[in-house]
């Protein structure tokens, strides 16, 4: 299996990351054979946003249906995975700009998503994705980032959508270490049933 670790984490050291790192390490032990390919955000030098110059591109390309095309390199990939993992800050109310520019380049009309006579339908091959996320407060059971990115699964046709969220980390006042371990616990759990 093929699974893609998308990195939006920028703080050398964040917690969001070390939750996804201790959810992959236990998951490794159990499925040795799963390939891993993580994508940092951060690093990528050719991940732009869309302007007029670029979307006239892209609507050439996609009327073209010129898919090997470098423009759509990030989204050929997502859609070629078995399974996605999400990690992301939790950043005012939602999640850091650079993974909506990550999703910019992701939603390509013909690779994964296209629309039929019923509407949308999902063209990505994974069957599950997993976001994780850590806040500085409590988000009292809103995260806009989920609502986000579970919608972005419905979009893709991909069927499960998994969550974890350690919050309330910057609260002096609370046990924030206790918290990100109780995480770091349901982190490992998840991982040997993904
Ligand atoms: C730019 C920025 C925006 C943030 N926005 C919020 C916010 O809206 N609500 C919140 O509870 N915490 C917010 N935080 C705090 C982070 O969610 C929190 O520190 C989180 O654990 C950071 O994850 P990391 O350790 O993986 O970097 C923000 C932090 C930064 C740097």
């Amino acid at each position: 299996m093929k699974i893609l670790l998308i990195n939006a984490c920028t703080r050398p050291k964040s917690r969001t990351l070390k939750l996804a790192k201790h959810f992959i390490e236990v998951y490794k032990k159990k499925n040795s054979e799963d390939e891993f390919t993580e994508l940092r955000l951060y690093d990528e030098k050719e991940l732009t946003y869309l302007d007029r110059r670029n979307i006239k591109l892209r609507n050439e390309l996609i009327e073209k249906k010129q898919w090997d095309h470098p423009m759509f390199k990030y989204a050929n990939e997502f859609a070629q995975m078995d399974r996605i993992i999400v990690a992301a800050p939790y950043w005012d109310l939602a999640f850091p700009a650079i993974l909506k520019v990550y999703l910019e380049n992701i939603f390509v009309c013909g690779i994964t998503f296209a629309y039929d006579e019923n509407g949308e339908i999902g063209l990505c091959n994974a069957d599950k994705l997993l976001y994780i996320t850590t806040a500085g407060g409590p988000l009292h059971g809103m995260d806009l980032g989920k609502q986000y990115i579970e919608a972005v699964c419905k979009e893709f046709g991909i069927d499960k959508f998994d969550y974890l969220l350690a919050e309330g980390l910057d609260v002096k006042e609370w046990d924030t270490e206790k918290i990100l371990n109780e995480a770091i616990s349901e982190a490992q759990e998840l991982s040997l049933i993904w």
